[in-house]
């Protein structure tokens, strides 16, 4: 046997004298895993549990696969240990752990055997007929496909795949009855060398793990090792040009695709959304028909090559057919996540550039209006050596959005990023293409960009189908909250607050709802209250400070419909909480009602007025209100007169738990000329005493000893700055916006005057600014 050796590194060579097959699988013994959660790993604990070893595993992360697996047995740790080594016959670890793992430090000094997990791997296929399944693309899909096919076929198949697969219900079993044990081979550190099967069936050889190989001559010997160490037939692709010149010289091949010349040959494809038509000949005989249940040509190639693999062992065509049919995807391979009319989510594995053009020309076929992709590079390594061939290999989506490279294992290069794949998409010439280096907010930079009739991709082998998830999950609550505004009403997901506050900051609204009544107000109330999601309501953003986390929840803006509507009856005016205060002034002056005009200077919403009982040129809202509208927290309307109500200093309580739906404003008849010196006085007073900057009106209430504007002034604060946020040289109690401010500045300048008033002058500012949502 070989010596386990690790890139290189030497190892303990006691494994040597073990015959690891018959160890494997014929006696029970206890073997510990290391790196247990990795994919291939937890499908050798599965396979040397089922054969009755007694098997534990370290990692440091534990996964749903760790948990399945601890249910059947095996004993887990979260850590490496090196009394690890200490207690088990065999230590068997991952191609991902590196030398000095403490599991294999001791293992070394104890002189235990250890094996590289593809060694262990072969020592089990010895004891059975061995298939592997080996290329750069589509394996993990094409050995599922092959295990079901030969499992409905009745030949009690055993199985490894990389991957989760639902219909063979886990990604190894090991079953005593049958003699075939179908793997898929993984190239990507040379161990396929390691195996002797009796068949192999080849999808494809190109540039790949460039980390390992040095170049693509490297990756061939390695394929070659393994077509030569194969005693029966090798099935190859032949539309593959490596491939084909690799297996040309054999003596036992079977070749398969498209061309003229494969034994067996498909044609006639006819290409679905979620599943394809064709029909397979058999050396120029047809075979028939068959439909395979998942979509995209590249899987009608490598099906090809099961169909041709699958009647050499002696299936019949029928049973071939009926179990395509019923085929079903690996996880995370062309996975539907959220489908519907109007949107459709899908998850994809693919982190090649040819993966990537095959699964987004797959997209594109499904017909939909848009494809919109989520992609996370994997590997530093990998990004830079195959940049330029992502760049073409986006050409069939409409927008990207790269995250920062996944790493793997691997330490990072510098200067290599995700930037590095955007920077190639734009020379390219592709225009919607942007870099997100924070992972968590991928889901919000697509999610709000959706409209009806898009397609979003998630494409990458590490973790970016959580992004994809966290949007489906929110995409169902949004579908709802659409349904409740109906027609005309207005749902977006993750919409930036930086567009509804007049300051220009905050971070996203998780769901952001325009509803056009009162009826659907109170819809949304309720809904809010069974689905235990937190709502608020925002109007025009003037008297707002949102973090740059954003909102969770619910953003209802009442604006349009029933909310914008202002009607005059006599000396009352009723106003919508959607239209402008600075609106209500006007229709008051247009109807001869004064009393009203001080309402100019506000740049708000009557909502947002109420709720502030905001003021101006020393009058407050409620001096004219008269009665309020309201709807309480089950959603159920009532109407209060203004003696009725408890009012404060800019603030009305009642608004803390209910929401304000519109309210009656009285002023008293007045003539036009003094209506008008009014609204200019007010407009004067706005130009000449506050800044015309982005600003979210005075930050601070006004103390009773002075003017909080007054206090700043003369506490020497003007033009203060933090950032973009800075004390307007016009006004003191107005923080303007220079451009780009973050909420995290425009806090920290407000803890600054709060520090300075407090040290200085001994008060106590508040703020009079409403500051809501998560920190980033
Ligand atoms: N002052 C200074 N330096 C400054 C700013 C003001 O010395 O940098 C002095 C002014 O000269 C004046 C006094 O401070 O003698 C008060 O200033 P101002 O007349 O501008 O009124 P304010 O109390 O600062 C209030 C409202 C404003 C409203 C104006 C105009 C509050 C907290 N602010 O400001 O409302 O527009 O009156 O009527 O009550 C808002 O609520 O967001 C808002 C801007």
């Amino acid at each position: 046997m070989k010596l386990a050796s690790e890139k290189g590194a030497a190892l303990s060579d006691s494994v040597a004298v073990l015959d690891l097959p018959r160890f494997l699988t014929r006696e029970h013994h206890r073997i510990h895993l290391v790196g247990v959660a990795g994919s291939g790993m937890s499908g050798l604990a599965a396979l040397l549990i089922e054969l009755g070893h007694v098997v534990s595993g370290s990692d440091k992360v534990s996964t749903m696969e760790t948990d399945r697996l601890q249910r059947l047995g095996l004993r887990f740790d979260e850590q490496h240990l090196p009394e690890h080594a200490g207690a088990t016959e065999l230590v068997v670890f991952s191609s991902a752990i590196k030398t000095n793992n403490p599991v294999l430090v001791r293992a070394r000094d104890l002189a235990k055997p250890i094996a590289r997990r593809a060694e262990a791997l072969a020592a089990l296929m010895r004891a059975k007929r061995g298939i592997v399944v080996a290329g750069m693309h589509g394996k993990t899909t094409t050995s599922a496909m092959t295990a079901h096919v030969l499992r409905e076929g009745g030949l009690h198949p055993s199985h490894y795949v990389g991957a989760e697969i639902p219909i063979l219900g886990t990604n190894a079993h090991w079953d005593a009855r049958g003699k075939w044990f179908v793997a898929e081979g993984d190239e990507s550190d040379g161990t396929l060398a390691l195996f002797n099967p009796e068949h192999t069936l080849v999808l494809n050889v190109e540039e790949e793990h460039l980390d390992f190989y040095a170049d693509l001559a490297a990756i061939e010997k390695v394929f070659a090792r393994l077509i030569e160490q194969t005693n029966g037939t090798v099935f190859y692709n032949i539309d593959d040009a490596s491939t084909a010149r690799l297996c040309a010289t054999r003596k036992k091949r079977i070749s398969f695709g498209f061309s003229d010349t494969a034994d067996y040959r498909g044609a006639d494809v006819d290409l679905h959304a979620f599943h394809s038509n064709f029909c397979v000949y058999s050396r120029g005989e047809k075979l028939g028909e068959l439909v395979l249940n998942v979509p995209g040509q590249h899987n009608v190639h490598n099906a090809i090559g099961v169909v041709a693999l699958a009647t050499e062992l002696g299936i019949a065509f029928d049973k071939i057919a009926n179990s395509l049919r019923r085929f079903e995807h690996a996880r995370r391979r062309f996975e539907i996540k959220y489908a519907s009319e109007r949107f459709l989510l899908v998850d994809d594995y693919a982190h090649h550039p040819t993966e990537i053009r095959a699964t987004l020309k797959t997209a594109r076929a499904v017909g939909r209006k848009r494809v919109l992709t989520m992609f996370q590079p994997h590997r530093y390594s990998r990004t830079k050596a195959l940049c330029k061939e992502f760049a073409g290999a986006f050409e069939n989506a409409d927008r990207i959005v790269v995250t920062d490279v996944y790493p793997a294992s691997e330490a990072s290069i510098p200067g290599v990023s995700g930037q590095t794949i955007v920077d190639e998409i734009v020379r390219h010439g592709h225009r919607g293409a942007n870099y997100q280096p924070q992972f968590e907010r991928v889901h919000w930079d697509i999610g709000n960009a959706l409209d009806v009739g898009d397609l979003v991709l998630s494409l990458g082998a590490g973790n970016i189908h959580e992004q994809l998830s966290i949007l489906a999950a929110d995409l169902v609550i949004a579908e709802q909250l659409k349904a409740i505004v109906g027609e005309t009403g207005k749902v977006r997901l993750y919409e930036p607050l930086s567009k509804h506050t007049t300051l220009r900051v905050g971070g996203p609204a998780q769901f952001w709802v325009e509803p056009q009544t009162e009826k659907a107000f109170a819809e949304l109330i309720r809904f809010c209250r069974d689905e235990n999601l937190p709502l608020f309501v925002m109007g025009r953003g003037s008297n707002l400070l949102i973090r740059d986390g954003g909102l969770r929840g619910v953003v209802v803006h009442p604006c349009g419909g029933d909310f914008d509507k202002i009607e005059i009856n006599g000396c009352e005016i009723t106003a919508g909480v959607g239209a402008k205060l600075r609106e209500v002034a006007y229709a008051g002056k247009t109807a001869g009602i004064g009393g009203l005009e001080w309402m100019e200077g506000i740049p708000g919403a009557v909502g947002g007025g109420l709720r502030m009982n905001a003021g101006a040129m020393g009058a407050q809202t409620f001096e004219n209100v008269v009665r309020v509208r309201y709807l309480d927290a089950t959603g159920e309307a009532h109407t209060k007169t203004r003696d009725e109500l408890e009012v404060h200093y800019r603030n009305f309580p009642l608004l803390e738990k209910n929401f304000a739906v519109s309210a009656v404003f009285r002023g008293s008849p007045a003539p036009l000329e003094e209506i008008m010196r009014k609204l200019e006085a007010s407009q004067e007073k706005r130009r000449t005493s506050q800044p015309a900057a982005k600003s979210a009106g005075c930050i601070f209430k006004n103390p009773d000893s002075s003017p909080a504007g007054k206090l700043i002034d003369e506490l020497g604060l003007k033009n203060l700055q933090v950032g973009k946020a800075r004390v307007s040289e016009v006004h003191g109690n107005f923080i303007v916006n220079d451009g780009g401010a973050t909420a995290a500045e425009m806090l920290e300048l407000i803890d600054r005057i709060k520090a300075t008033a407090r040290a200085k002058r001994g008060i106590e500012l508040e703020t009079e600014v409403q500051i809501v949502g998560e920190p980033a």
